[in-house]
């Protein structure tokens, strides 16, 4: 039997949004340095909300010995949790794992997570459920200052839940992970290859935080069913400049 190529059987499908991104952003020997490269005006590389409360989080936490191996084996998506709270260490050493700064290069604060040219175009948001210490809300983690902003102070989870397509096991997570965009910090590098390197910037993240939530206990799972523009109005966001992308409920496991 011949295997038909699925834009075979399906003719239309090659002129589908999502193949003709895939298509038009392609890099070959012939394309590299001629194709234009749209003119985008670059974004600040950090945001700060310098109004804001801030919520300090502790930055020196003992080291647990922890088998990587043994992480990887036991990684799974987790939807049920524990009613216990995390502590604000727990939290910081989620947060630390998403976007810690570990090492400076000139201009760039180079992180736990990898990321395309070092442009770190990820937010990180935090919907805080139950942590000991930290009013339930949504705040923005500043990564410099490894510290979080406060944007909301009403218990976030209900709103959250509804905005990911009704999944209510969001609104019992610890906290959720919110990660947008700020699609300029990359794409005025890498043009409109750029939203490729982003999406997978975000996933990097995400698995770290998958492996650090096993490592104290818990677990993660990562939701990309939501409506965006739902979760960006909870956020303040335009959903242009600035657009969720991701998201990941973690807590205890049960
Ligand atoms: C990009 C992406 C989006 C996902 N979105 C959701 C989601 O919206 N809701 C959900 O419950 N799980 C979601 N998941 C989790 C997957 O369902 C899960 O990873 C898969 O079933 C494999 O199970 P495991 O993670 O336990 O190994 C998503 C996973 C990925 C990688």
């Amino acid at each position: 039997m011949t295997a038909l190529r699925w834009t075979k059987q399906m003719p239309e499908l090659k002129h589908s949004l999502g193949i003709l991104y895939l298509n038009e952003t392609k890099f070959s020997r012939e394309n590299l340095r001629s194709r234009p490269r749209p003119h985008i005006l670059p974004a600040e590389p950090f945001k700060r909300y310098p109004h804001a409360e801030k919520v300090l989080l502790p930055r020196k936490w003992d080291g647990e010995e922890t088998n990587f191996w043994a992480l990887l084996q036991k990684r799974r998506s987790l939807r049920k949790y524990d009613p216990r709270l995390f502590s604000r260490t727990d939290l910081a050493l989620l947060l630390w794992a998403c976007q810690g700064v570990t090492a400076q290069a000139g201009q760039f604060y180079l992180r736990t997570a990898p990321s395309a040219g070092a442009l770190y175009p990820v937010e990180t948001y935090v919907a805080v459920n139950h942590v000991d210490g930290i009013d339930p809300g949504l705040l923005h983690f500043d990564v410099k200052g490894f510290q979080l902003e406060r944007l909301t102070s009403a218990a976030p989870g209900p709103d959250v839940a509804r905005a990911a397509l009704d999944q209510e096991f969001l609104a019992r997570a610890q906290v959720v992970f919110i990660w947008s965009a700020v699609f300029r910090r990359t794409m005025a590098k890498y043009g409109h290859r750029g939203v490729r390197y982003i999406m997978l910037d975000a996933g990097h993240i995400a698995q770290n935080l998958c492996l650090a939530a096993e490592a104290i206990g818990g677990g993660a799972c990562p939701v990309a069913a939501f409506y965006d523009d739902e979760m960006n109005s909870l956020l303040g966001l335009d959903g242009q400049e600035e657009s969720v992308i991701y998201l990941a409920a973690a807590g205890f496991r049960p």
